[in-house]
């Protein structure tokens, strides 16, 4: 078996200088990118078309040589496959068919159609055969509150106020909605994991919506039976859990049992790596900014959060994912960076 180092980091060891990615590393930034979008001609054709989605997966290994690749989709390919109609309006971000009440919830499918989601499948398989032995390869979901908050609101929304206000005045209604997510996500990561994914991460990324308890219920106990389901399906799943905007909550999300959090770039990279255990990993926290501006910043910024992670357990990331506008050059002086370390 070919040595994977990020998987040896999800393991709890140290490995030096530590394996790094980037967040939405296929994505506008890169031209290549941008051509094989045109070519789609859609986004959702992009994410449904495995030869595709391989490719563009593929293009940021072949171009920075990353130590992992994460699967080309959408957290949001999951309602599509219950029926929501899921697009990506050009320059208006993400839309879905809304379900906002237990009658047209009542309407779906009760278990995840999976077989809609075979081409995400294949293009796992595509993947796999065409990276370096060494190289992890990731596949993902989104956890059930950040999923939910698109499907009540058949959109983005800056708050997240209409799950917000679901949670509050029908919380029966969310409760069903979101136990769905979470049999529909143990389902869809075991498949992945099945097709070739070497470890998976959940995408939380509207948790910071949840004020005090609410993240409890909403957030962590959803995830936390993600987490126990895929394992009884697959012993030894690993699992990364990034609860963006939560730098509040790292120790309670590490206690879910995962293999390494998700730090984002409005937390303190210190203060993260004391509140977690020291096998647990930690996965960031570059700022995005840092990555548009390049030069000096850039490398004083990785320098720094190198220091600050040095003899424990770390995967190199950014803290949320990479921009339209970064220069390329600048994710390749990042590399070299860290490899240099
Ligand atoms: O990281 C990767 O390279 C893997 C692919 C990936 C995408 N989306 C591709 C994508 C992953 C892991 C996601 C996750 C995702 N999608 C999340 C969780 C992570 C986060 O960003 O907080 C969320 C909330 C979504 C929903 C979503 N999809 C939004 C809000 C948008 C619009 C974003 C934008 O910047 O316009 C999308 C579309 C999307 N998903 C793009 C990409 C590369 C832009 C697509 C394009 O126009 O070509």
């Amino acid at each position: 078996m070919v040595e994977r180092s990020l998987l040896r980091v999800l393991d709890g060891e140290t490995v030096w200088p530590p394996p790094v990615w980037i967040m939405r590393q296929a994505g506008r930034y890169l031209p290549e990118y941008r051509a094989t979008r045109a070519e789609a001609g859609s986004f959702q054709t992009l994410c449904y078309t495995p030869k595709l989605a391989a490719e563009v997966t593929l293009q940021p290994i072949r171009r920075f040589g990353f130590d992992a690749a994460i699967l080309f989709s959408d957290i949001l390919v999951v309602p599509d496959a219950f029926g929501l109609n899921f697009r990506l309006a050009e320059g208006e971000g993400p839309r879905l068919d809304p379900v906002t009440n237990a009658a047209e919830l009542a309407r779906l499918p009760e278990r995840l159609p999976i077989d809609r989601l075979a081409p995400v499948f294949e293009a796992l398989r595509l993947i796999r055969a065409g990276l370096p032995p060494e190289t992890t390869l990731l596949g993902f979901c989104g956890a059930p509150w950040t999923v939910a908050s698109y499907v009540v609101a058949g959109q983005g929304t800056p708050d997240q106020g209409p799950a917000v206000r679901a949670a509050r005045a029908d919380p029966g209604f969310l409760q069903t909605l979101i136990d769905r997510l979470v049999e529909a996500s143990i389902d869809y990561l075991a498949a992945q994991l099945e097709a070739g994914a070497d470890a998976v991460q959940i995408f939380e990324s509207h948790g910071g919506a949840l004020a005090g308890e609410l993240f409890d219920r909403w957030s962590l106990e959803p995830v936390r039976r993600i987490v126990e389901g895929v394992r009884a399906r697959r012993p030894g799943a690993r699992i990364i859990v990034f609860p963006r905007g939560r730098g509040d909550r790292l120790a309670d999300v590490a206690a879910l049992g995962v293999n390494a959090v998700g730090i984002d770039q409005d937390t303190d990279i210190r203060q993260a790596v004391g509140a977690l255990p020291s096998r647990v990993a930690a996965q960031g926290n570059l700022d995005p900014g840092v990555l548009i501006e390049g030069g000096a910043a850039l490398d004083q910024a990785v320098d720094t959060l190198l220091a600050a992670v040095r003899g424990r357990p770390h995967v190199l990331n950014l803290g949320h994912g990479i921009t339209p506008p970064t220069p390329p050059e600048n994710v390749a002086r990042f590399l070299a960076r860290v490899r240099s370390a």
